[in-house]
C-alpha cells in the first residue's frame, strides 16, 4: 500500500530489548512525534520522562520499595530490581489531566496512549524495537512520587525502548470477526 500503512501493519512488540538505544537527535524526533498526538482542547495532558543509564538502577531500587510492605520472597524482590534493566530506554509516559468540563480524564488519558503509540510507530521507523507495559509498578505511589506525579495523575505506561534481540513473531488478525460495515 504505502511505506507508513506497511510500517504500522507489521510492527511489533519486542519484550527482549538491549542497547543500542536511540540516539539524542532520534530520541527527540520520536519524541515529537508523541507531542503530535490528538488531544482534545489541546490540554496537552502528557507528561514524559525520559530514564537511562544509572536512573535504570534507581527505579529498580524505587520497584523494590514498591514491596516493603509486602513479605515477598528474595526471587521477588531480584526481579522488581530488575525489571528496569530490561532495555536500555524506558519513557514513563504521564497523564497529569488538566480540569475541563467538555474533557473528561479518561479523553486526556486516551490522548496520552495515542501518544505513546506515535512514538512506537516512530520507534519501529527507525529500526529499533519497543513494548509498552504497565502492571502494578505504574500504579503504585511510590513510583508515582518518584516521578513527582500528582494525586490525580497517572503513569499510562513504562514504554521500554532498545535494539531488538530477534523480531517477535506477528499475528494477523481477521478483519472479518471485529469489524461491521453499516452501508
Ligand atoms: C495499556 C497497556 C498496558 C500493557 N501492559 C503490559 C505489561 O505490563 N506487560 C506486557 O508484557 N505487555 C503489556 N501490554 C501489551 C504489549 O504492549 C503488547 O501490545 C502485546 O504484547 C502485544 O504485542 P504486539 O504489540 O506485538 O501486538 C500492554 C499494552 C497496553 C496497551
Amino acid at each position: 500500500m504505502n511505506n507508513i500503512i506497511d510500517l504500522i501493519k507489521t510492527r511489533v512488540s519486542c519484550p527482549k530489548l538491549q542497547a543500542p538505544a536511540p540516539n539524542k537527535l532520534e530520541l527527540e524526533e520520536i519524541l515529537a512525534c508523541a507531542m503530535r498526538a490528538p488531544d482534545h482542547a489541546r490540554l496537552k495532558p502528557w507528561r514524559y520522562h525520559v530514564v537511562t543509564g544509572a536512573s535504570l538502577d534507581n527505579l529498580g531500587e524505587v520497584f523494590v520499595q514498591t514491596q516493603q510492605e509486602n513479605m515477598v520472597s528474595q526471587v521477588k524482590i531480584e526481579k522488581c530490581r530488575n525489571m528496569p534493566k530490561r532495555a536500555p530506554m524506558i519513557i514513563v509516559a504521564v497523564c497529569e489531566p488538566v480540569d475541563n468540563l467538555k474533557v473528561p480524564k479518561v479523553e486526556q488519558l486516551l490522548a496520552v496512549g495515542a501518544g505513546i503509540q506515535n512514538m512506537q510507530i516512530a520507534i519501529s521507523s527507525l529500526g529499533y524495537g519497543s513494548i509498552w507495559r504497565t502492571g502494578d509498578m505504574a500504579h503504585h505511589q511510590i513510583v508515582k512520587k518518584h516521578f513527582n506525579i500528582s494525586q490525580n495523575g497517572e503513569i499510562v505506561g513504562f514504554l521500554y525502548i532498545g535494539t531488538p534481540d530477534k523480531q517477535p513473531s506477528l499475528s494477523v488478525l481477521n478483519l472479518k470477526e471485529y469489524v461491521k460495515h453499516w452501508d
